[in-house]
């Protein structure tokens, strides 16, 4: 291995004094969407369920809500309802009804590091099709994490998730991925959700990403809309998606940004 590549890699790997701070950033992005939780009914609008992160991010966790100016996105969380992939923008127009999957997706940064996390939300009674997807999507990033140790290839995790999703009729994003993840939002690695076993790079204690399937009842195509930031399925079906960031640790990993409602 060249000395440039392995300067890379070593980057990859944090100390355990930073993995200290990347689990204080986690804990803290995973209590926002517990904090939301009850929140999320018919009737509320997204533009309030993201007034209420930020005031809770800003106010009570003293910490930062990393999306807001992030390549000039201006709200705290993403809020994608039913057909969107990821991005969605709250509004206090967007008002959630009966029967709608919404995923939230929120990235809190303390003392300069960051945790990124996010859930699906069934609003109200949901069909059961719409909790299949919601479920099996949940299981796609469970069954991706569980992969996760040192000497497992990156390619592996893309794999599981992969063959869970299609073998339950779903097809899987492959124009946005997991990341590496720091004291920089988005870092090395890319972690698609899709690919070989054995493929990409080696995992080794320390390294720290996220895994955020993004699952679709119809194809795998996306389109983004005007407003720069929605992505939606191409076909109109619902998508889902589950997020996490996890640290490599001696003998698998360690969610850094699990939730009471987890295990
Ligand atoms: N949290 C998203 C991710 O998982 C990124 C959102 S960027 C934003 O990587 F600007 F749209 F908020
Ligand atoms: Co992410
Ligand atoms: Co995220």
């Amino acid at each position: 291995m060249s000395t440039i590549k392995r300067k890379k890699m070593d980057k990859l790997v944090k100390s355990f004094e930073e993995i200290d701070k990347m689990r204080i950033a986690g804990r803290l992005a995973a209590e926002v969407l517990e904090m939301i939780t009850p929140h999320v009914v018919p009737g509320i609008s997204t533009g309030e369920l993201d007034k209420l992160c930020y005031e809770h991010i800003v106010n009570i966790q003293n910490a930062i809500p990393a999306n807001v100016g992030y390549k000039g996105y201006k709200k705290t969380i993403c809020s994608s309802i039913n057909n969107v992939i990821c991005h969605g923008i709250p509004d206090n127009e967007k008002i959630l009804k009966n029967g709608d999957i919404l995923n939230i997706d929120v990235t809190v940064i303390k003392n300069g590091w960051h945790g990124d996390t996010s859930k699906m939300f069934l609003v109200g009674k949901c069909a059961p099709h719409n909790e299949r997807l919601v479920k099996i999507t949940q299981e796609c990033l469970y069954k991706g994490i569980e992969v996760v140790k040192p000497g497992a290839y990156l390619g592996d995790v893309g794999n599981v998730i992969q063959q869970h999703a299609e073998k339950n009729y779903y097809s899987v994003v492959e124009d946005y991925c997991g990341h590496g993840i720091g004291a920089t939002y988005h870092e090395e690695p890319q972690v698609l959700h899709y690919g070989k076993s054995g493929s990409g790079i080696k995992l080794q204690e320390g390294m720290c990403f996220t895994i955020e399937p993004m699952i679709n009842q119809g194809t795998k195509f996306c389109k983004v809309l005007k407003d720069g930031w929605t992505v939606e399925t191409k076909d109109g079906r619902n998508s889902a998606q589950w997020e996490h960031t996890i640290v490599v640790t001696k003998n698998g990993s360690e969610i850094l940004t699990k939730r009471n409602d987890e295990f």
